[in-house]
């Protein structure tokens, strides 16, 4: 997702730095960004000049000096609250001090990861969705300590990168996956408990429900280890059974079939 949101910035004209831990997974990320906006490019929506001068704008990097004079940084680090906990710590030391930071996790708490820096007040999530480029909504969450101006600059920013902000506090899972993530979990019960096929959970979902995707489709191209993580936020988040993860999509993760990024999940790639 880190690769898209660089993506979508630079095609906003925005200078993007963009960090990750090792060269192979930057290099990852650019790749994806080729191939996307190559699409473009073959449907002539995008000159081949214009896809260069995109990619020109985002500078890779793996350390956080490339991100001293942002205005903003969206962290977009794997679901883990240890993990970005840390990265939250360094940034508000790295980056400058009115520079706004922001999380793209899809249910930890801002909250949280306000009260680890010296600027709670300049922490907000912009929660966007996959894929990045193709999807109009960002989340908007505020923490409880996020400001009125940090709130209306990312509001605005999220504008100006063509996006659709929607505003919603900070609580487990936000808006989005505490909707969203117990259906994928119960369609998942549903396969677990025989009760019909992949093929039709996902084909009574999408022609009956007008999803795009099933739910176990969908389910694969998120990450069953972040599905898994985000069922965990729920049910650690408001101590109920409701939200308990399925064994299978525990099972599945312990097995690494995490979906389309790993070539198996609840379908075969
Ligand atoms: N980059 C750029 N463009 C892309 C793209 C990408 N990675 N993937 C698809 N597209 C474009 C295609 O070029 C095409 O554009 P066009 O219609 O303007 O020509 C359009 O998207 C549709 O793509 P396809 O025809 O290839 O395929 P589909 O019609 O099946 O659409 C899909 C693919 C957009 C992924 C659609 O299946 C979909 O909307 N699925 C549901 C996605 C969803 O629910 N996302 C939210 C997940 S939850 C989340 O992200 C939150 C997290 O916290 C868990």
């Amino acid at each position: 997702m880190g690769a898209g949101i660089a993506q979508v910035a630079a095609r906003a004209g925005f200078t993007v730095a963009m960090q990750d831990v090792t060269e192979e997974f930057l290099a990852r990320g650019m790749k994806a960004i080729d191939k996307s906006l190559q699409r473009d490019v073959d449907k002539q929506r995008l000159t081949p000049e214009e896809k260069n001068a995109i990619i020109a704008r985002i500078k890779t990097s793996t350390d956080t000096a490339g991100l001293r004079d942002a205005f903003i940084v969206v962290e977009a680090a794997t679901e883990d609250l240890a993990i970005k906990t840390e990265i939250f710590k360094s940034l508000d030391q790295t980056v400058a001090a009115n520079a706004i930071l922001a999380s793209n996790t899809s249910s930890i708490s801002i909250t949280r990861l306000g009260a680890v820096t010296q600027r709670p007040e300049q922490v907000i999530g912009m929660h966007f969705m996959n894929p990045v480029p193709v999807m109009k909504l960002v989340e908007i969450i505020r923490g409880a300590a996020t400001s009125d101006r940090t709130f209306a600059e990312v509001r605005s920013l999220t504008e100006r990168l063509g996006k659709i902000p929607l505003e919603c506090n900070d609580s487990p899972g936000f808006v989005s996956n505490r909707v969203l993530m117990p259906m994928i979990n119960e369609a998942i019960f549903a396969l677990y408990e025989g009760v019909a096929s992949r093929e039709s959970i996902d084909g009574i979902m999408k022609l009956g429900m007008n999803h795009p995707m099933g739910p176990l489709a969908l389910a694969d191209f998120i990450g069953l280890d972040v599905c898994l993580a985000i069922m965990n936020v729920l049910h650690d988040g408001f101590s109920d059974s409701k939200y308990r993860p399925c064994p299978l999509l525990k099972r599945y993760v312990d097995a690494g079939w995490l979906g389309k990024k790993s070539g198996r999940g609840f379908y075969e790639y």
